[in-house]
């Protein structure tokens, strides 16, 4: 017996299933330089194409003359809107039901808008031709600062919609206005606040930020005139959306697109959205009948690809005198820039935002969202987020330490006192949302026992005395955050793109020789899909990792799928790959009951095998049940070991976690070192502990470019004063502390493995923790709250304002 527990737990090595820190098998070809990205695609007679681009933030085209790039040897087109325009492709629509130009239709709205496309030769001569085309502007008032967008005064900014009192969200109050959505019980809020010992006010701003993926956007395009067939290669994190959107726009059969997302080099949501770079290579792809690439620099990137944030919070948050919370209210105004182009799902055109009473219970809430316009680039994607997470978890967790400051109690303490109990679970909140399962002080207890963090705040007291003696120059914060994400979008029943219901898929074949492949309808962008689902698969058929080949990303071989964003893939593909494994096992079950003349109630699963229950020497290896599976199965059986999952998750995932972040500021020159990050996440079920630590190393690394230092800052005229990355902070090893990282496990009780997603929450967490920690330094010194981004000069400007740094 003990040598069969032994073989039993030999075979379970072999697996490399559930809970292993198996290698990623991507990496082979990513460190030897042999990835397969859009701009490393080649073909016969590819054209290549580039824009010209708005200089101003606002303007009317009173001309376009494209003569003099015509006439330059290498040019094969130059498309502007009137081009476009007999093929109704001078506008498209956006995901949030709004419409965007492809090409200015007689004005520009932002900076770095499309104004038209050169297609050439090479990329050289594209850009030489960008440069002669000469386009006569004249430049009208901009509008960049949100809080005035709605005002009497304020130019109009959409043309199109000047008289439109209705959009897809509902009325619009203002020429200026995109909607506004409002959740929870306002009466009830009011009254709360009211009646509380204490409220606690403050504006919020979560600054525009840009999730700035290494590889920028792109695509090749290449329509096959004789049999009408379009291929589109692209940086798609949904590629099957995109092939429904481009039939809908092309007219072209759904049938005869194909899409294909080879590599990406990251994607955090900006890659989610259709740019018109996309519409205007197959347009022309379409018009000279060979491949047309087009691919983005990083300035056009940071420029006019889809921006994060934007959002401009005001809370209120009532409590009794011992920081018990009574209610909280929130209104957002939210720049969503020149076109509504936010990847929400349908129904909610502020996202999950109204997860924002956070890990708390909350009696009461209230929330209103105003949308506007403004002449900024359009986007309003959810980078590293569950759709507007990280803002909703931003808010609370300031509020929190506002209220906490407001109270005099420890902001761990207040935490605690409100935190959602385990026995509470599942967890109704005030603003409509189901939690799954959590243990929310459990893991506050062994995030500020592993930090000590009684220990930290004695040293805190300790340097504040020395401070105030003027024995030092530095001042120490220490910044506790606690939240908790909503991942996995998600019912079809509350979330469809474009009226595509959110779910997703997993497709199986196992071979006759014991070795599958599994098809999804997911894309990776890095976070290593085809280690981790192949993991997922060994466990459930008893197939090695090493045998089971995972592929995504191909419209033609994949089943439909709403791809990979808001850390969905683990809750809703991994689900889905889960229920087909099942699949695969319950028919080799049957095989395994017919070979062995038993019934197959009989039979028991062994890690990669069914054994005869009480007699487990007859027994059938899922390798043997394979190729039975091709040759002698039960009369009446089909051949073949396949399997199809479509899953509609019944709720969404609520990952939660603990984050404590130590600062030391020198107030002389702001320079903010962070001494530590301690940050403990409970994902549910962990797939793989080793490419989880490098989702949460990841997330905390772009968490610490927002809080740090990221902001898209454009001047009164529109113009973006940091669109490229010497001015626009992108985190190297440098500038990166070392991460300490720790677990919890609690987990999801709906989905098949337990398995929530992590991708994103050290980015939802970790903003909040660093932003604590600063404001935390300066706390004993009267400041409630200063804004991100808490770059070295705005922290000295900080500790300027409290008179603390000299001028
Ligand atoms: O949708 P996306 O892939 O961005 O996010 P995710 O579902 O959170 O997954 C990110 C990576 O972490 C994938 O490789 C997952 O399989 C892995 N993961 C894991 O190993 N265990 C979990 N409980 C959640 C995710």
């Amino acid at each position: 017996m003990t040598s069969e527990i032994e073989s039993s737990q030999a075979r379970t090595q072999k697996l490399e299933g559930l809970g292993t820190r198996r290698k990623r098998v991507e990496d082979i070809r990513f460190t030897q330089g042999k990835g397969n990205y859009v701009d490393d695609l080649k073909f016969p007679g590819m054209l290549f194409g580039g824009f010209v681009r708005s200089p101003y933030g606002h303007a009317r085209v009173k001309s376009i003359n494209k003569e003099a790039a015509i006439k330059l040897p290498g040019v094969k087109a130059v498309l502007t809107a009137e081009d476009l325009k007999p093929l109704k492709l001078h506008w498209m629509p956006t995901l949030a039901g709004d419409v965007q130009a492809v090409l200015a239709d007689e004005k520009v709205l932002f900076q770095g808008q499309e104004v038209a496309f050169v297609v050439a030769e090479d990329r050289y001569i594209a850009a030489d031709a960008v440069d002669l085309i000469e386009v006569d502007y004249e430049e009208l008032p901009a509008l960049v600062d949100p809080t005035r967008s709605m005002a009497g005064d304020a130019p109009v900014l959409r043309d199109d919609l000047k008289d439109k009192t209705s959009g897809a969200h509902g009325p619009r109050k203002h020429h200026n206005h995109v909607f506004t959505w409002e959740v929870g019980d306002a009466a009830g809020t009011a009254r709360a606040l009211a009646q509380a010992a204490v409220v606690a006010k403050e504006q919020i701003v979560y600054q525009r930020v840009h999730p700035c993926p290494l590889e920028t956007c792109g695509c090749v395009a290449s329509m096959n005139k004789v049999d009408g067939h379009l291929t589109l290669w692209g940086t798609f994190q949904a590629p099957h959306a995109v092939r429904t959107v481009a039939s809908l726009i092309s007219g072209i059969p759904e049938h005869k697109i194909r899409i294909i997302s080879p590599d990406i080099g990251g994607g955090f949501g900006n890659k989610v959205g259709v740019y018109p770079g996309y519409i205007c290579a197959i347009v022309a792809s379409i018009v000279l009948g060979v491949p047309v690439k087009w691919v983005e620099d990083r300035m056009e990137n940071l420029q006019a690809t889809a921006f994060a944030r934007d959002y401009h919070m005001t809370g209120e948050i009532a409590a009794s005198p011992d920081g018990r919370i009574t209610g909280l209210r929130c209104h957002v105004l939210a720049d969503h820039g020149a076109f509504d182009a936010c990847a929400d799902p349908t129904k909610y055109p502020a996202g999950f935002f109204s997860i924002c009473t956070g890990s708390y219970d909350i009696p009461v809430a209230h929330v209103t969202v105003d949308g506007v316009y403004t002449n900024k680039a359009p986007g309003g994607v959810a980078y590293r987020c569950s759709f507007r997470v990280t803002e909703a978890s931003y808010f609370i967790e300031r509020m929190i330490d506002v209220l906490a400051r407001k109270l005099a109690i420890d902001p761990a303490e207040i935490r605690r006192r409100n935190l959602i109990r385990k026995e509470q679970f599942p967890y109704r909140s005030a603003l409509g949302w189901e939690y799954d399962s959590g243990d929310y002080v459990t893991a506050l207890d062994k995030s500020l026992a592993a930090v000590d963090y009684a220990s930290l705040r004695d040293e805190q007291r300790r340097n504040r005395e020395a401070f105030a003696r003027g024995e030092t120059r530095r001042l120490m914060g220490i910044g506790v955050s606690f939240f908790t994400e909503i991942v996995g979008a998600g019912p079809i029943k509350n979330c469809d793109i474009l009226g595509l219901g959110m779910f997703d898929s997993c497709e199986i074949r196992v071979h006759p020789t014991g070795s599958a492949i599994a098809r999804l309808g997911t894309v990776s962008q890095g976070q290593g899909h085809a280690t981790t689902f192949a993991q997922i698969l060994a466990s459930e058929i008893g197939i090695p990792a090493e045998n089971i080949t995972i592929e995504e990303g191909d419209t033609d071989t994949a089943p439909y799928g709403l791809g990979t964003y808001g850390s969905r893939s683990t809750p809703v593909a991994g689900a889905a790959t889960a229920m087909a494994g099942r699949k695969i096992r319950a028919k080799a079950q049957m095989i395994a009951a017919y070979l062995l003349e038993v019934h197959d109630d009989d039979l028991e699963w062994d890690v990669d095998r069914f054994r005869v229950k009480g007699v487990p020497e007859m027994q059938k290896t899922m390798t043997e049940l394979a190729f039975a599976a091709y040759n002698n199965v039960p009369p009446g059986m089909e051949p073949g070991l396949e399997a199809v999952s479509y899953y509609d998750p019944p709720n969404m995932t609520y990952p939660f976690g603990a984050y404590v972040c130590v600062v030391d500021i020198d107030i002389d020159t702001g320079v903010t070192e962070i001494r530590r990050f301690y940050a403990l996440d409970d994902c549910g079920t962990r797939i793989n502990p080793m490419i989880i630590e490098g989702q949460v190393h990841g997330g905390l690394t772009e968490a610490l470019a927002i809080a740090m230092g990221q902001e898209m800052d454009y001047d009164e005229y529109g113009n973006l004063k940091n669109a490229s990355l010497l001015d626009f902070f992108l985190p190297t090893a440098v500038e990166t502390p070392s991460w300490e990282t720790d677990y919890t496990t609690t987990p999801s009780p709906h989905h098949p493995i337990g398995a929530k997603g992590v991708g994103e929450s050290p980015n939802v967490g970790g903003v909040s923790a660093f932003s604590n920690a600063v404001n935390d330094a300066f706390a004993h010194l009267g400041l409630t709250h200063t804004a991100m981004p808490h770059d070295h000069w705005r922290v000295w400007k900080t500790a300027q304002s409290l008179g603390l740094a000299a001028g």
